[in-house]
């Protein structure tokens, strides 16, 4: 047998396996005393990265869990052989944030092809790849696309101006969060004509690059007195940017944003920030519930969806002691 042979030969056994699981539709999840759980985090630089993996493994010990960690520090590269190598150590359950929504659908595949039900926590995949109830057994997550409508929304009902010159601060590239919250604001933000959107530029849903992406496009918009974030940790940055640049948030510029972390909220307090529309990391209680179901045989809905608060001036003291 020669090279060409031996690779036509696993390529052809690959597609068999793959057609073998999908004809036979989701894997089943047999009950068990305790299961082998992974979980693929795709970041640990901010605060709700932390808060999710921290659920996670809060719950392993109620659950019933042994629970097998990763994180892919920023890579959906790295993201999907973390995934590979979880599927070499035999877990039972998958639970998975995909980073983007298109770099991660090998990693989908892969688990359904080895017969590992997959659950997608907090970010999805693109739907045209991959298929809730067909290529994964479910997303569990809030709707990116209302909030981004309800900050925008907040902010129609709470800007006091005649214009508002919006600077928009998007999450990482080709994650639904990113695709769903600016699809959200922008179409909603455009029933009121006293707002433009100058500029829109990723920040990576990171602080820092928050800060500096701010500092250059106050640069080219001075006039900017609207800052929507599509996440707190860059919003903070930006708050960061705005007073080094001599201006003052909450006064001449409304800062809006997405998440519900400790910081934002104590923004909000301090009057820096105007509202944060929740999404929650604290995925690790519901993703035991939705496994226990699946295990007992129950058709788990496509979409167990979260729903998410609102937090402004009015409550934001009171829910900063359970902020993350
Ligand atoms: O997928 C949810 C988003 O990812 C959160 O809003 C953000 O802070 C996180 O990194």
């Amino acid at each position: 047998m020669n090279r060409r042979t031996i690779l036509m030969s696993v390529t052809a056994i690959g597609l068999a396996l793959t057609s073998v699981a999908s004809a036979q539709g989701l894997p089943p999840l047999e009950k068990k005393e305790r299961y082998k759980v992974g979980f693929s985090q795709m970041e640990s630089n901010n605060p709700w990265r932390i808060a999710e993996t921290k659920s996670f493994v809060d719950t392993a010990e109620s659950c019933n869990w042994d629970l097998i960690t990763t994180d892919a520090a920023g890579s959906a590269a790295k993201q999907v052989a973390d995934v590979e190598s979880m599927i070499a150590q035999g877990i039972d359950v998958l639970f998975l944030p995909p980073r983007e929504e298109k770099p991660l659908i090998p990693a989908v595949k892969r688990a359904q092809a080895a017969g590992i039900p997959t659950f997608l926590v907090d970010r999805s995949v693109d739907p045209n790849a991959a298929v809730a109830g067909e290529d994964f057994v479910a997303f569990l997550g809030s709707d990116f696309i209302d909030q981004g409508r309800r900050v925008a929304e907040w902010l129609s009902e709470n800007f006091e101006g005649d214009k508002g010159v919006i600077v928009q601060l998007e999450g990482t590239t080709g994650s639904s969060p990113a695709n769903d919250r600016k699809k959200g604001f922008d179409d909603a933000i455009a029933a009121d004509d006293r707002f433009e959107i100058v500029a829109s530029q990723t920040g990576d849903f990171a602080r820092d690059l928050g800060r500096q992406v701010m500092e250059t496009l106050l640069q080219a918009h001075p006039d900017v007195n609207v800052v929507y974030a599509h996440n707190d940790e860059m919003a903070i940055g930006a708050i960061q940017a705005l007073e080094l640049a001599g201006r003052t948030p909450g006064e001449d510029v409304l800062v809006v944003s997405i998440d519900g972390t400790r910081d934002a909220l104590q923004a909000i307090i301090d009057g820096k920030m105007g509202v944060t529309v929740e999404s929650s990391p604290f995925f690790g209680p519901l993703a035991c519930e939705v496994m226990n179901r699946y295990a007992d045989g129950e058709t788990i809905e496509p979409w167990v969806q979260v729903q998410d608060r609102i937090f402004t001036a009015e409550n934001a003291a009171d829910h900063i002691d359970e902020a993350y």
